[in-house]
């Protein structure tokens, strides 16, 4: 059969009426893989979700089919967000399908150009300031409460909603909860939505309850340390963010499931993002390695035992941002004449000798 999208298959768990449009792009039903090599290495039970699967790559098409939804539903023109890449592309996306206007907002430089790209293509308005994500966000959410323009960043409660699904998804592919989420944290909208979903698939369906743990980059890890960062840096630009809009939410997330909050530096991220790529064959981008360079610290340090069923989040598509993996990867391509002689002595001296 096919899938017909999330509003159509979750409609009883999402806030979708008569009136709500079928809008869809076919996003979720995304594949659950078992990381055979890493989990014998680490001596663990590790999936991969791959929401880099979905329409326009991100995770983020879950939460903005129902945002986008809403808004036309609600008789909005015009939706707005800010953005470190993924959502523009998936509001973008979302708003050619619905016909809607889209306005992003951008930090000047620091957005991968695949995501630059899909915006384009999309037809949104991007507006690119010499300014972080946080503060795009504090102006897009006065612009939306002063013009008739939806705001479709995750502290729309709809964003939450959609991304919850992802949590359905985890329990139906595995037949239960993982013993630990191990997710990215950037906005922390994504934690918070997970763990309602958690929640609300087990009072509908008895299933348990994961441990919560998210994974921040280490120049910008306000949740780690309690404190926001004006400046965060991190070369996983997806959560290049200082003041986690849904701060509370992830907070609450990682007390009630007796998880925790770490931090990852750019070289732990750079190693898991090689690592999963050259022994998997899964190219995800650098920010979602985040929660696979968490997994492999938390297991250093004592914080994950041995034998542990988990299943991390990999938010994104490493073809999201080729200039990242291009400028990290020990591979070069050689250049050889175009004779079969020389192209075969280079094979046999460098792969079969
Ligand atoms: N991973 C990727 C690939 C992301 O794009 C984001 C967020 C996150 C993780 C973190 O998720 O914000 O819910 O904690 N990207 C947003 C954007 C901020 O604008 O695309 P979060």
């Amino acid at each position: 059969m096919r899938w017909p999208g999330l509003l159509e298959a979750y409609k009883e768990y999402l806030p979708v009426n008569q009136q709500t449009p079928k809008l869809t792009l076919n996003e979720g039903n995304t594949p659950l893989i078992k990381l055979e090599r890493l989990s014998q290495e680490w001596d663990v039970e590790l999936y991969v979700k791959m929401e880099g699967a979905n329409p326009t790559g991100s995770f983020k098409d879950r939460g903005m089919v129902m945002a986008v939804a809403k808004a036309v539903e609600e008789g909005s023109k015009t939706v707005i967000c800010a953005s470190t890449g993924n959502t523009s592309a998936a509001a973008a996306a979302y708003a050619a399908r619905a016909g809607l206007n889209c306005i992003i907002v951008i930090p000047e430089g620091k957005i991968a150009l695949g995501k630059l790209a899909q915006a384009m293509m999309y037809g949104a308005e991007i507006i690119s300031i010499e300014g972080n994500f946080d503060e795009a966000l504090k102006m897009v959410r006065t612009i939306s409460e002063v013009e008739p323009i939806t705001l479709v960043n995750s502290v729309n409660p709809f964003r939450l909603e959609g991304q919850k699904t992802a949590a359905f998804e985890v329990c139906d592919q595995l037949g239960d909860a993982p013993d630990i989420l191990a997710i990215p944290v950037g906005n922390a909208g994504n934690i918070s939505a997970y763990w309602k979903g958690f929640k609300e698939f087990s009072v509908k369906k008895g299933t348990r309850l994961p441990r919560m743990f998210g994974y921040q980059a280490a120049g910008a890890a306000a949740l780690v340390h309690n404190r926001v960062f004006e400046n965060p840096e991190t070369i996983a630009t997806a959560i290049r963010i200082g003041n986690p809009a849904s701060w509370n939410l992830a907070v609450s997330a990682v007390q009630e499931s007796d998880g925790q909050f770490d931090e990852v530096s750019d070289e732990e991220i750079v190693a898991a993002y090689k690592k999963l790529a050259a022994s998997e064959g899964v190219f995800a981008e650098p920010a979602s390695c985040a929660s696979i360079a968490g997994v492999y610290k938390s297991l250093l340090n004592g914080k994950i035992n041995k034998g542990t069923k988990i299943v991390a989040v990999l938010t994104g598509n490493g073809l999201k941002d080729p200039d990242t993996a291009i400028q990290n990867s020990l591979v070069k391509p050689t250049h050889l004449p175009n004779d079969e002689k020389a192209v075969t002595e280079h094979i046999r001296g460098v792969v079969l000798h």
